[in-house]
């Protein structure tokens, strides 16, 4: 029984190391991806900090790693979470979305922020909450920006 404890150890502490060499790509497209969201939407300098703090590491191409996401498997479940947050939303590739898939993420947005559904649970224990200021802003400046594409939504149905 002794041995056999010893030995699943040694196979978990051997996986381990060898999993440390097995590196997912990162997400480091720069910032400069984000132009066409910033002149479209227009986010005051709050709201914008507000997005860079909370949001843009699993929503743009440029994702600020911490220290820990060099070591595995943490660097794993990092990768799967940015893949997927860009799946949904990607702020740096907003040029390639319609007007009106722009409009429905801003929809989703509002919602995901209002519900606290956003920023990931896992995200908030590390990086804290939206204060309800934060959240009052996102909306505010969501609600704005959506006034936009509900009139380019009309002229182009024309
Ligand atoms: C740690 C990564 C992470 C962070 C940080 C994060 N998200 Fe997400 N987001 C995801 C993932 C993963 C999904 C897809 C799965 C889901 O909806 O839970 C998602 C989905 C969304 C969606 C849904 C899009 C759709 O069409 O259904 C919106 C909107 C969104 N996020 C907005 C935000 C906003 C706004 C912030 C900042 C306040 C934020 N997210 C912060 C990972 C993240």
């Amino acid at each position: 029984m002794k041995n056999k404890i010893k030995y699943i150890l040694i196979i978990v502490l051997v996986s381990l190391v060898i999993m440390q060499f097995i590196r997912p790509d990162k997400n480091e497209g720069g910032f400069e991806s984000l132009v066409a969201f910033k002149t479209d939407t227009s986010p005051p300098e709050e709201v914008l900090s507000i997005l860079k703090t909370n949001c843009f590491d699993c929503h743009t191409n440029q994702t600020t790693y911490p220290w820990y996401a060099e070591i595995a498997p943490i660097s794993y479940w990092l990768a799967d979470h940015v893949k997927e947050g860009k799946e949904e939303l990607n702020m740096s590739a907003w040029e390639t979305y319609s007007i009106k898939k722009k409009d429905h993420k801003l929809e989703e947005l509002i919602e995901e922020v209002e519900e606290g559904e956003m920023p990931l649970d896992s995200y908030t224990w590390i990086h804290g909450k939206l204060s309800k200021e934060d959240k009052e802003k996102l909306i505010q400046w969501v609600t704005l920006a959506r006034l936009k594409y509900k009139n380019d939504l009309k002229v182009s149905s024309k």
